[in-house]
């Protein structure tokens, strides 16, 4: 497709490849990442590490650069909030919410947001990590429910839950379509209704 020398749109379009942190503990970061959502450091060196994993040659880096200050107030100042990663299906994601959860990382929230069921984790920076599964299983389905739905219109964030509920809903032998639906109902509500706001950890 030819550019539109007029358009404010690209004739084409890159994709999205990597976020890069700065980080005054390089390595509670890298370990982090790699046990939380498996990235491995393609290159790691003095000034950074360069992680990934999936086909690209990395998706997360982090650089150690010197000089750098503790960010003030890092919550409620603007930026950043969150980089997601995504399960490919129910089974998966239950299964790594148990498998942190025994490590002692746990999120600080869970949402249903419609389209995605998702955790929240802070990583030692304190930068958001959200863990998701699409609950419609397609990205086309999704992006549909998104720009269409009166719910999401209505409201953008979602319902809360206790992730123990989903854990105890899964052994009863309940499926990803009831247990979605019983938290979009509120069922599994946690006893304190967390902030979106990301937890301080300075
Ligand atoms: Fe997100």
């Amino acid at each position: 497709m030819a550019e539109d020398q007029h358009s404010h749109v690209p004739g084409s379009s890159p994709r999205l490849h990597h976020t890069t942190f700065t980080t005054l503990q390089l390595e509670e970061m890298v370990l982090w990442y790699e046990k939380v959502a498996g990235l491995k450091a393609v290159f790691r060196g003095d000034l950074g590490a360069w992680l990934t994993n999936d086909e690209a040659n990395h998706r997360i880096a982090l650089l150690a650069l010197p000089n750098l200050k503790r960010p003030v107030d890092k919550p409620h100042t603007t930026g950043h909030h969150h980089t997601a990663f995504e399960y490919p299906d129910f089974d998966q994601w239950v299964n790594s919410y148990v498998r942190l959860r025994d490590a002692n990382i746990k999120p600080f929230m869970c949402v249903d947001h419609g389209m995605t069921i998702s955790l929240y984790y802070t990583d030692p920076d304190g930068n958001g990590v959200e863990i998701q599964v699409d609950t419609f299983g397609q990205w086309d389905k999704s992006k549909t429910w998104m720009s269409n739905s009166e719910e999401f219109a209505v409201d953008q964030v979602g319902e809360f839950f206790d992730p123990e509920h989903v854990v105890k809903a899964r052994s009863e032998g309940l499926t990803f379509a009831e247990i979605h639906l019983r938290v979009r109902n509120g069922e599994y509500r946690p006893e304190v209704i967390p902030d979106v706001y990301l937890p301080e950890v300075y």
